[in-house]
């Protein structure tokens, strides 16, 4: 039976970190860390997400503000709140809440964002660095962060003479997990909707990272017995034996029967999940320390 790797308690370890980082920063160099969330329009998901953010930050010590911008805020008004945050000292990450409603450029907005404020790690010179293994200067996407220290709790930094497998190859996970797997020593594997056989690409993985967007795709004959398993995924599947109508979040992977396999595994909800969040703060502190010119600590 595998071991269940528990996000909650690895995040909320992270976040203790950020804190002590957080307040060592004000005793030594008198800076308050500055987090601006910008959120434009009603989506509620969102709403829920950016408010999650603003108390984190908020308890974590930050200065931390919410821009909420209506619906109708055209491109123009938007890049000029990015390019004032961006001039502001006080401020030292900038988020830009995603889905963009339709009618914005929302990547026009994330590269407009200066890269050394970019706390989602989404702008290209943040994607480029990391490409190019300089960790020391940029800023790593908050959940291939989340998930990688998941993996660095059950296998520590050197993950020399393992074979990783992501399935994923999206510009949001799948590529900067990868690269941060092979910054570690891995020998990886991007599969993907065109790989052939992919379930006996997973198979031959010492760490499976599965991040696809289809319920428990990943079954119990995918995985390496022993195998640490990571699911990225968060799917909605109908749960009829709840009650009528009812619902319930799964992962990419079938957890029950994969947990008979793997050596460790993450649930969904409470693995990846709340280690995301956990990263931004973590990215905004990081953020703080290099502006004052103070090394951040390691999280
Ligand atoms: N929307 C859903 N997840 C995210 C995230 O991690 N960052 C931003 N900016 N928007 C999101």
């Amino acid at each position: 039976m595998a071991t269940r790797i528990d996000g909650k308690k690895v995040a909320a370890s992270v976040i203790e970190a950020v804190k002590a980082a957080t307040s060592a920063l004000e005793d030594e160099a008198g800076v308050k860390t500055g987090l601006a969330v910008v959120i434009v329009g009603d989506d509620p998901a969102s709403h829920t997400y950016v408010g999650a953010k603003g108390r984190l930050a908020k308890e974590c010590g930050f200065n931390s503000t919410q821009y909420t911008l209506p619906e109708e805020t055209t491109q123009e008004n938007l890049a000029s709140l990015v390019a004032s945050l961006n001039a502001d000292a006080a401020v030292h990450g900038v988020l830009v809440q995603l889905p963009l409603p339709k009618h914005l450029d929302a990547d026009a907005i994330i590269q407009s964002i200066q890269p050394e404020k970019d706390v989602d790690g989404l702008h290209v010179v943040n994607a480029g660095k990391l490409a190019t293994g300089d960790l020391a200067t940029g800023l790593i996407s908050c959940t291939p962060a989340g998930a990688m220290r998941l993996v660095r709790s059950v296998h520590g930094e050197d993950l020399t003479g393992l074979a990783a497998v992501v399935i994923g190859r999206s510009n949001l996970f799948g590529k900067p997990m990868g690269q941060l797997l092979l910054h570690a020593n891995a020998t990886v594997t991007i599969g993907h909707s065109g790989t052939k056989d992919l379930a006996g690409v997973c198979r031959s993985a010492d760490i499976l990272v599965a991040a696809v967007g289809r319920a428990e795709m990943v079954k119990a004959d995918w995985v390496k017995p022993g195998a640490t398993v990571i699911d990225v995924g968060i799917n909605r599947i109908d749960a009829p034996e709840g009650g009528a109508g009812r619902s319930r979040l799964v992962g990419d992977v079938a957890y029950d029967a994969v947990s008979e396999i793997a050596g460790a595994i993450t649930p969904v909800p409470g693995g990846v999940g709340p280690m995301t969040i956990a990263m931004l703060m973590a990215n905004s502190v990081i953020a703080a320390y290099r502006k004052a010119g103070v090394t951040p600590p390691k999280f």
